[in-house]
């Protein structure tokens, strides 16, 4: 059986989730649940990261043990994932046992290799992006990722050499087309490494900070954030606990994290691997950013907007179907409101929903809830032709688009049948069928009509899980759990099955 690994960041639990979160999870889910309907075993990671300086801060303004407090906020970020219908296999924090052993067990590796030492360190130090910064990287005496204010820190600690792998990553880089998605971003990390490449900081000295994982070779010391967080990636698929298990699933094939987060992925991830003997993950994925309006979203300005808020007002399907179609993935989007509910009435609403519910009523209607029987599968004109024709092409158009992660590319083309789907039904006129007394015409479009609702309810499958078992539910398609990607061939569809009309999947939402 082929095997897909895919993962998605360890999100920081020092806040709660925000769309950027769920956009991540949701690209993640509808690849996962893509590739277990194509018969590939999956193991879909996500999981939190709780260690550090920032983390320890909240939980001291809350008056609470560091500990105590990510074990309260990790079963918030277990929530959202459940309603939005995350269908994760494994749930990692970096506060776990599994996970601490493997980040000591690297530890003790690089330090026997003379891969880390000890050295004097002097930095400017921003605890928002827990990053150092030469002095000479500061934009106005601030951070120049977040802008924020950042200190000046003098101390011992150990140092990752990146620097002697440099060559190496650049050769590998530019050896392996798929590693850096999307090519964007790929040319990003090469001119970053046409200047020489510091190496890494990995430590904090324990008396500043004792919330991280203790350094097997130094009492005086512990390690956290980058070096501690992408190391899940192996703990988590048994790198130490279960050999077969991690034989089986490394390496990842693909690893999905926001633009802002491409560096530790690409640079210090390949060379932490590449140093302990393993080869990098197949493909690192960095997704645009969503902006408000054209504003950055940051809690000081109040503008984040917060995915269980969204779910609860307008569904869950509709804002999954939003994020992944509004835009084509990797590069930012804007969100709003506005858009959303126009996305909602237009092709949900609309387009689908209609579709949907006018097909069921006619069956209902005129063939007492029964799908009729076709005459043969030989198309009597163009129009009939070229829909099915659009509707055979629906597989290899999904394929098209998962396989290049451009999940709006999959989406469209589901939606060109849906709207040719109803521009058939104006064409056909059902109808005029009906009174005509064209009793076989009107046999063969109804069951044509039906067939493309199943089609369209397995290609939905990924995206929108729970409308695709409403639709199949209304279509009265029975064994749903056992559908999977093969049944989108024409014809599958039994005439006679008993549909439950319903009502509409998704009511138009009224602007005042
Ligand atoms: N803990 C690190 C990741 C460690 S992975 C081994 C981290 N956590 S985070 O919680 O700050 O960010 C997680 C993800 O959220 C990042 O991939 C980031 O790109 C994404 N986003 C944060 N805001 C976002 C938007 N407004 N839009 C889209 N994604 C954004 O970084």
């Amino acid at each position: 059986m082929k095997k897909f690994y895919i993962t998605t960041p360890l999100y920081y639990v020092n806040s709660a989730p925000h769309i950027g979160h769920s956009y991540t999870n949701i690209a993640c889910d509808t690849l996962a649940r893509y590739k277990r309907l194509m018969g590939y075993e999956v193991l879909f990671v996500t999981g939190t990261d709780e260690h550090g300086q920032k983390i320890k801060d909240v939980a001291e303004s809350k008056a609470m043990e560091p500990k105590a407090f990510v074990d309260s906020v990790a079963p918030i970020f277990k929530d959202l994932w459940k309603r939005l219908d995350i269908s994760y296999d494994d749930f990692i924090r970096t506060t776990e046992k599994r996970h601490e052993d493997v980040v000591k067990d690297t530890l003790n590796i690089l330090y026997k290799k003379g891969d880390l030492y000890e050295g004097e360190y002097s930095g400017w130090y921003c605890t928002p992006c827990e990053s150092f910064w030469t002095k000479a990287q500061l934009v106005d005496d601030l951070c120049p990722d977040c802008k924020r204010k950042v200190e000046e820190i003098k101390e011992k600690n150990f140092f990752f050499r990146l620097s002697k792998y440099q060559n190496w990553l650049i050769d590998y880089i530019n050896s392996h087309e798929d590693f850096i998605k999307p090519a964007i971003r790929k040319n990003e990390m090469l001119s970053f490494l046409k200047n020489p490449l510091n190496d890494l900081c990995i430590s904090r000295p324990a008396s500043r900070l004792s919330w991280g994982i203790d350094i097997p070779f130094s009492k005086d010391h512990v390690t956290y954030v980058w070096f501690d967080a992408l190391i899940n990636y192996i703990s988590v698929c048994g790198y130490k606990d279960n050999p077969e298990k991690f034989k089986k699933f490394w390496p990842a094939d693909i690893h999905m994290i926001g633009k802002d987060i491409l560096r530790p992925h690409t640079v210090y991830w390949p060379i932490m691997l590449h140093a302990i003997g393993l080869e990098p993950p197949m493909t690192v994925f960095a997704h645009g950013w969503w902006k408000m309006g054209g504003d950055k979203m940051s809690k000081s300005k109040g503008n984040v907007v917060d995915p269980r808020d969204m779910v609860s007002r307008f569904g869950v399907d509709a804002y999954r179907f939003f994020l992944l179609k509004e835009v084509q993935f990797g590069v930012d989007g804007s969100f709003s409101e506005e858009a959303l509910i126009a996305r909602i009435n237009s092709d949900l609403a609309n387009d689908l929903g209609n579709l949907l519910h006018r097909s069921l009523t006619m069956v209902e209607k005129y063939f007492a809830e029964f799908v009729p029987e076709r005459r043969d599968l030989k198309y009597s004109d163009e129009i009939t032709k070229a829909l099915i024709d659009k509707a055979c092409g629906l597989d290899s158009e999904i394929k098209k688009g998962m396989d290049s992660i451009d999940f709006s590319y999959g989406l469209n083309s589901i939606w060109d049948l849906i709207n040719m789907a109803n521009k058939f039904i104006e064409q056909k006129a059902p109808w005029k069928l009906a009174k005509g007394n064209k009793q076989d015409d009107l046999k063969d479009m109804m069951y044509d009509l039906c067939e493309i609702l199943r089609m369209v309810s397995i290609a939905l499958m990924p995206f929108m899980p729970d409308t695709s078992v409403k639709m199949a539910g209304q279509l009265g398609l029975g064994d749903i759990e056992k559908r999977s990607f093969s049944d989108l061939k024409w014809g599958l569809l039994k005439p006679g099955t008993k549909i439950n009309k319903g009502t509409p999947l998704f009511p138009r939402i009224e602007v005042n």
